[in-house]
């Protein structure tokens, strides 16, 4: 059997990110799992906000077409995404948005979300951990078909959840993010 591929895309572009710094610990995890792991950046995948004119006269751009064929090529996907006003950045949804519309010869609509699992998770520096943002996220993903695990992982008050050597320290962090590792590396396995 090939090796597990799986794809981390972190929701944030800022510089010390507490979603980017909690997607390379996660990365971390899969790797030490025996997943082949692919961390992006956004920021290599600039994309206008969707205009629906936009695509009847240019088509969906270059780079949502890419991310899709990224996402194809990997057998499970985890986005770990920021909270923003009780929901999903619009740099996330704008993402997801784009990428639904992209639609290779042969494919069916949303297959890029039905082949392969997806894990959520959020940083951030409140009691809640963006708790509601993930929700948010989850309906947004079942209504691209995707399935979504049900392991998920909000990091509360994230400027204060790693040691030294930048690993997580509270045991339920630690826990929830092993739990969600394991289960998207299982049910990946399972779809592959
Ligand atoms: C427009 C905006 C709205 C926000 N709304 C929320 C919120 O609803 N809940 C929350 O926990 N944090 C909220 N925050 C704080 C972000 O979670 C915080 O800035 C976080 O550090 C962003 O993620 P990042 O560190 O990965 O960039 C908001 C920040 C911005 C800029």
């Amino acid at each position: 059997m090939s090796a597990l591929k799986i794809l981390v895309i972190p929701g944030s572009l800022r510089s010390g990110s507490h979603n980017a710094r909690l997607a390379a610990a996660a990365s971390y995890q899969f790797a030490q799992a025996g997943a082949e792991v692919t961390r992006i950046s956004l920021s290599d995948f600039p994309l206008p906000i969707y205009d629906g004119d936009l695509q009847s006269k240019s088509g969906v751009p270059k780079h949502a077409i890419n991310l899709k064929r990224m996402m194809s090529a990997h057998h499970g996907v985890l986005i770990v995404t920021p909270e923003y006003n009780s929901s999903v950045p619009p740099l996330v949804k704008n993402t997801i948005d784009w990428v639904s519309r992209v639609q290779d010869v042969h494919e069916t609509r949303y297959q890029v979300f039905r082949g392969r699992p997806f894990a959520i998770a959020a940083a951030s520096e409140s009691r809640l951990g963006g708790t509601r943002c993930l929700a948010a996220l989850r309906l947004i993903l079942s209504a691209c078909q995707a399935t979504v695990i049900p392991n998920q992982l909000a990091l509360s008050f994230a400027g204060e959840a790693y040691d030294d050597m930048d690993r997580l320290k509270h045991p339920a962090d630690i826990e929830a993010l092993g739990a969600m590792v394991r289960q998207l590396i299982d049910v990946s396995q399972r779809m592959m």
